[in-house]
């Protein structure tokens, strides 16, 4: 038995997620072997990987070496977070390594609501999070988180910090504008405040950066498309028909300013009463994931309209931070591992240069 013979056998483990086997993942680490006792070390791309696949790459690695004639094998983990090419030096963004919008074609579905609790769930797994706000229509992150500290004063480059706030760097519109003042924003100005946003953040390295979009198709999303390489997006729809549609122009518009589509996650997908236990699909059912299928993007998850969540929002203590432990926290830590996992998928399946020239702006 020898390292070779370990790697071939390794080739006939798959990751379900990536659908393909972990040495052409280039998922596989060191391999060590000492006598008959073999460690092999699996490179995961996201400390978000869900623990469901890490059981059974476990036990399909341990199977695969056992079969090249181990007799003891052990499994270690390294994270390396799977990011898009570094960035040119003129690049307005330099620190994050993913860059993840959260969107829906309509008002009040969810799209903050969800990009705060993703943001703070994908930090709880382990990342390094940022999340910009850019609604500059309505923007609703420092309510949602509490109203953090604004940022300090520029540093000695003239750079902008993000507030810190439940561990997550944090910095939105609404830092810089009156919250009673009405404020109406022409194209070109949104393009200047946001190339600002964007270029005066010190972020520093961040794995993932959560951008909470407005609703529509507007210049918000167009500015940001032409600033910025975006390789993920989340589309937040509620069940019915009227947000479905909505839904379907947004992916139409993003897909025109080729920013890829992780997937779709169906907000306030029912009701079940905490007192009684009474079941209601309030805004009907089953929307999100009937378009996921037909449009062929995933399905990354459904979260029901809850009296919590809600509270969570309007208090400042978002439900992954305020019920840790809660059905709906864990839910939300579900879907930051599918969030996670897909916007990985690209990179790793790609070979490396194709990768670089398909993301490269
Ligand atoms: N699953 C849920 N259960 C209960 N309330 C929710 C849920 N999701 C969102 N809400 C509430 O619905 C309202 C709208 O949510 P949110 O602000 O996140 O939507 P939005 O799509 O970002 O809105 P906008 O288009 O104005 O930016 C908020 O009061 C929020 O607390
Ligand atoms: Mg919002």
């Amino acid at each position: 038995m020898d390292q070779a013979k370990i790697k071939e056998a390794l080739k006939s483990v798959v990751e379900p997620t990536f659908e393909d086997n972990i040495v052409k993942l280039r998922m596989v680490g060191k391999i060590e072997v000492d006598g008959t006792s073999a460690l092999v070390t699996i490179k995961l791309p996201t400390p978000a990987y869900p623990s469901v696949s890490k059981q059974q790459l476990e036990s399909d690695v341990v199977a695969a070496v056992k079969g090249a004639g181990a007799s003891k094998v052990v499994v270690k983990y390294t994270i390396e977070v799977a990011h898009s090419p570094a960035p040119s030096d003129k690049a307005l963004l330099k620190g994050p390594k993913n860059v993840i919008a959260v969107a829906a074609g309509k008002g009040g579905v969810g799209k903050s609501t969800v990009a705060t609790n993703l943001a703070l769930a994908l930090a709880r797994h382990g990342a390094q999070v940022g999340i910009l706000d850019t609604d500059v229509f309505g923007p609703s992150i420092p309510t949602m988180l509490g109203n953090p500290e604004q940022p300090a004063g520029p540093t000695d480059d003239k750079k902008i910090r993000p507030a810190i706030h439940y561990g997550i760097k944090v910095m939105s519109v609404g830092f810089f504008v009156d919250k009673q003042e009405a404020v109406v924003w022409r194209g070109p100005m949104v393009h200047r405040l946001l190339q600002q946003l964007l270029g005066d953040v010190e972020w520093g390295e961040l794995d993932y950066l959560i951008c909470d979009l407005p609703p529509g198709t507007g210049d918000v999303q167009l500015s940001l498309s032409q600033l910025i390489p975006i390789n993920g997006s989340v589309m937040v729809t509620t069940p019915q028909e009227v947000s479905i549609i909505d839904v379907v122009k947004g992916i139409s518009m993003f897909e025109k300013v080729e920013i890829p589509i992780t997937g779709i996650v169906e907000n306030m997908a029912y009701y079940q009463c905490p007192a009684c236990g009474h079941h209601d699909e309030i805004f009907s059912r089953g929307g999100g994931k009937r378009l996921s299928q037909e449009i062929g993007v995933p399905f990354l998850g459904e979260i029901p309209i809850d009296t919590r969540i809600r509270y969570g929002a309007d208090s400042g203590a978002p439900i992954v931070i305020s019920s840790p432990d809660s059905v709906h926290s864990r839910m939300f830590m579900d879907i930051a591992s599918q969030v996670a996992m897909h916007i990985a998928k690209p990179i790793v399946k790609a070979p490396k240069r194709s990768t670089r020239l398909a993301v490269i702006k």
